[in-house]
């Protein structure tokens, strides 16, 4: 049976290249002088890895450990998706790179009880091998760039590297029997953040406050535009990759009921001045660390009563949920805090006849908030006494995102609800006394907003 194949070994890179002749090819292979390509520090993060890798070997006595960056996937033909490492790697190694692709981290068993961590690196293209150097496109340091050579390698990770000579699946092997509890270890490890974590968070969420600026102040001429919800993607994620390592996951950029949508990255409708527009975003750090902000902003830069009505309810569901946390919380008691509220709300409105029961979540549904850190839903593969039938901690750091989504086409709402989606989301660390707000420079109060607006667009 033949099947078309699109994996990165199935795909030849060299199909329009023309050839080389044997001069040429001479003539390549000299005349390069030694060009190292890190200056011998360490790179920022790896002081903390050693511990980690501590704590994992700890939980896996004699077992051999291994964690692969990922593979190169074809986004089209010959062109490959940008490569982001897997954040249990980066978490281990602090390696964060594109050239990553293809690594892998591995803890065989040393002494009776620890483990030797090793890197398998891909070494240097050398010059003298054209293959190597300037005829493989995924990886010839002459199409994607100089990678540090092994030596290199370790003084940037302070771990053991030996040239990686077969693919990650090989140095793998076959057992998957334990795969699963190492990546739900794995989570779990991370879920408490250290200082260091904490830092690059804040630092995500600093750049996420800055492309929301932008977008504001691109309004105008996104409202012109017939795709205005691209436009404001566009603006975002210039901010993303001008500051970071770009987006921690899709730009989500949903103008008037495209907002009931819970995961609108199609973002592809124009922008209408009545409506509002929610906008889901997150600039991950060149350390690769996210944030994971919402703001539902009124486009003509004033909320009706109607759309500030449903944002106040949405903002008090949320304080409610902040005022949940601490740590020795159930996990989900933020969760069920902002949901009384939005139920009472509703019931209120007289949309639902009481608050009790699960009603509400027709008008909600999504998870008020998760793990946030290297993946935008971090420590997804911690088991569920771990995290969501867990307690916080403190250095946990999470969304807390209530939101309401009044679907155009619902018969159960009042007219003039129909087509409001409203989300206001925030980042939070988890301290002793409680939590603190990581996002609080973006304002979260609808005058707040309308006066933020007010200013960014007069300027
Ligand atoms: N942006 C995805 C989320 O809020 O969970
Ligand atoms: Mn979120
Ligand atoms: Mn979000």
């Amino acid at each position: 049976m033949p099947v078309i194949r699109q994996d990165a070994a199935a795909v030849r890179t060299v199909s329009h290249d023309l050839p080389y002749s044997d001069e040429l090819k001479r003539f390549m292979a000299q005349g390069w002088r030694p060009a190292p390509v890190s200056d011998g520090r360490a790179l920022p993060g790896a002081a903390v890895t050693p511990a980690r890798r501590a704590q994992l070997s700890a939980r896996f006595p004699g077992e051999r450990l291994v964690v692969p960056a990922g593979e190169l996937k074809v986004r089209s033909n010959d062109c490959d998706h940008r490569f982001r490492p897997h954040s249990a790697y980066v978490w281990l190694t602090a390696l964060t790179g594109e050239e990553q692709a293809g690594h892998v981290l591995v803890l065989e068993p040393s002494g009776p009880h620890g483990h030797e961590a090793v890197l398998h690196l891909r070494p240097r293209s050398p010059r003298t091998d054209g293959d190597a150097f300037y005829r493989d496109r995924r990886h010839g340091e002459f199409w994607v760039g100089p990678r540090p050579d092994l030596e290199e390698a370790e003084q940037l990770t302070g771990i053991r590297c030996v040239p990686l000579d077969r693919p990650a699946r090989e140095i793998s092997g076959r057992n998957a029997d334990r795969d699963s509890e190492l990546a739900s270890v794995l989570a779990e490890l991370r879920l408490v953040k250290d200082p260091w974590e904490v830092a690059q968070l804040e630092e995500a969420v600093r750049h996420t406050v800055s492309g929301f600026e932008d977008v504001v102040r691109a309004l105008p001429r996104a409202l012109e535009h017939p795709r205005g919800e691209r436009w404001v993607e566009g603006v975002f994620n210039l901010r993303a990759r001008a500051e970071g390592n770009g987006t921690g996951y899709e730009t989500i950029a949903a103008a008037g009921a495209h907002a009931c949508v819970l995961h609108w990255t199609r973002n592809d409708g124009p922008l209408d001045a009545r409506e509002l527009l929610l906008l889901d975003a997150g600039v991950e750090t060149d350390t690769l660390y996210t944030s994971d902000i919402t703001r539902t902003l009124p486009l003509s830069g004033r909320y009706s009563s109607v759309q500030r009505q449903v944002c106040e309810l949405v903002l008090a569901a949320q304080e409610a949920g902040i005022a949940a946390l601490r740590p020795g919380a159930d996990f989900r008691d933020f969760h069920r805090a902002g949901m009384r509220v939005v139920a009472e709300g509703l019931t209120e409105w007289g949309i639902l006849q009481s608050p009790d029961g699960e009603r509400y979540r027709r008008y909600t549904l999504c998870s008020s908030g998760h793990m946030l850190g290297l993946d935008v839903h971090d420590c997804a593969r911690a088991r569920a006494d771990a995290y969501l039938d867990g307690t916080l901690a403190e250095g946990q750091v999470l969304t807390v995102e209530p939101g309401l989504y009044f679907q155009p086409d619902d018969e159960t709402l009042p007219a003039e609800l129909r087509g409001i989606g409203v989300r206001i989301e925030d980042d939070l660390v988890i301290t002793a006394e409680g939590a603190r707000l990581l996002s609080g420079a973006l304002p979260r109060t609808p005058d707040a907003v309308e006066t933020w607006m007010g200013e960014l667009l007069a300027a």
